[in-house]
């Protein structure tokens, strides 16, 4: 890039005002305005001569982008912290730095979790419909009968910052918690957690709920399928915050309709948007948010603040504050 320009980004969706103001102070701006993601041909023309690009979730950045983006690409900036939707080997081989925007979205994301957790548990949904149904005639001592939390095992998959958090919540509630993870958590976070690591079948059936918070890669794709469910408590309950990917959702409707689980609640799904008639969003017993975990006024401000600070940062050349470390360039 010649010092006498001002670098060019592409955004590949409005983002909060405290992210676009900063970008816009060190770069001209192309911002795709649609509600919905620039369809791929979009995206293919306008990155094309690009400095930076900041992408979201639901922009596939891949050698094919990448080749449309030409040779003056110094960053792409991912406004989130998961970067499944990146080919980082495909970055590395052209030495694009990656940053994501990690840390702030924790406490919103096991907020989320742990909600998910209770709904579930105590049949919230099935309770609200019950009442705009007008089907409710009288207390009743059989009326709706739930999951305890208080007590209960929680074993959470993945323990990085946001399961560690959702961990700090449900030792609040009094519940036991078990953890499976690449590696071992730090004495300290154990500790404040008061979480005990165990073997991935241990987890699976020793836990009344089960939360996911590992990131997708090909060891996590579909690891909860058959296999996993009926290793699973009878009667557990499934919390999905993660990847949809994660699990395997045939395997899953099968465990919901056949009792052996009593619940699931998933914030995430695959694909995403999931359609009104897929057989799990007509479950009574499945509970499906729209991938909302960080969606928090103050989180999404922090997150566009981070994600605009990585691509000012790259494409000025210098270090991203939140760097994502890449495969080596082979
Ligand atoms: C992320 O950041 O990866 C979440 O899924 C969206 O906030």
């Amino acid at each position: 890039m010649s010092d006498q320009r001002r670098p060019r980004v592409l955004v590949t969706r409005r983002i909060p005002e405290a992210g676009l103001a900063i970008v816009r102070q060190a770069a001209e701006v192309d911002l795709w305005e649609g509600e919905l993601p620039p369809p791929r041909d979009e995206l293919l023309r306008r990155v094309a001569g690009m400095d930076g690009l900041l992408a979201l979730l639901t922009d596939r950045v891949d050698d094919e982008l990448l080749d449309a983006a030409g040779t003056g690409l110094r960053v792409v900036s991912n406004f989130a912290v998961g970067v499944d939707n990146i080919d980082l080997a495909a970055c590395a081989r052209r030495g694009i730095p990656v940053g994501n925007t990690p840390g702030v979205l924790t406490e919103a994301t096991a907020d989320i979790a742990f909600a998910l957790l209770m709904a579930a548990a105590r049949r919230l949904p099935e309770g609200h419909d019950f009442v705009r149904e007008d089907r409710w005639t009288t207390w009743g001592p059989l009326l709706l009968l739930g999951k305890d939390v208080a007590g209960a095992t929680l074993g959470i998959v993945g323990f990085g910052r946001i399961g560690q958090a959702m961990a700090r919540r449900a030792r609040g509630f009094g519940m036991r918690v078990l953890y499976h993870s690449r590696h071992r958590a730090s004495p300290e976070a154990e500790a404040a957690t008061g979480a005990e690591m165990v073997p991935f079948e241990t987890l699976l059936a020793s836990s009344d709920f089960v939360s996911i918070h590992t990131d997708l890669n090909p060891s996590t794709r579909g690891l909860f399928g058959r296999e996993a469910f009926a290793r699973m408590k009878p009667g557990a309950i499934l919390v999905n915050t993660s990847r949809g990917p994660v699990v395997d959702q045939v395997a899953l409707h099968d465990a919901l309709t056949s009792g052996s689980l009593f619940a699931a609640a998933l914030d995430v799904t695959d694909p995403e948007p999931l359609r009104a008639d897929h057989p799990l969003v007509g479950l009574p017993n499945c509970l499906i948010v729209p991938h909302i975990a960080s969606a928090t006024e103050r989180t999404r401000d922090a997150m566009a603040t981070k994600a605009a600070n990585n691509l000012v940062a790259g494409v000025r050349g210098q270090p991203l504050p939140d760097p994502v470390p890449l495969p080596a360039a082979g």
